[in-house]
């Protein structure tokens, strides 16, 4: 099966996924810190991550996402809405982008106050 793994400035994590997952249930699979709004129909942008290995694999883009990614903050050619792009053969690995680590700390806001509270959100510029 092939695995996932996602970098985020907190936590990367990895999970193996049945072909066909989409990178957003990859992400929920794994617990990592991926935003996600519109709760994965192609509504927001806020399940942004930049694809750094297995871009090649991944489903196509249909016109939504595109349309979508339109609308998205510091878009890439590794650009991906992760409730869009499903998981083929190959180990994909993917960064978090600010914008949906923004989006998942207002929808875990315990999560948020406990990085507060020890200095590290919101994030120094970088990292
Ligand atoms: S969760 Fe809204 S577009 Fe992916």
């Amino acid at each position: 099966m092939p695995r996932v793994t996602l970098h985020g400035p907190f936590e990367t994590k990895t999970v193996e996924v049945a072909e066909g997952t989409t990178l957003l249930e990859a992400a929920e699979a794994a617990s990592a810190q991926v935003g996600h709004v519109c709760g994965g129909v192609c509504a927001c942008s806020t399940c942004h991550v930049w694809v750094k290995q297995g871009l090649e694999s991944l489903s196509e883009q249909a016109d939504d996402e595109m349309d979508r990614l339109d609308q998205a903050f510091d878009v890439k050619a590794s650009s991906r809405l992760a409730c869009q792009a499903h998981v083929g053969k190959a180990d994909v690995e993917v960064q978090v982008t600010q914008e949906s680590l923004s989006a998942y700390m207002d929808e875990n806001p315990h999560v948020r106050k406990a990085l507060e509270a020890e200095g590290k959100w919101p994030p120094k510029r970088g990292v």
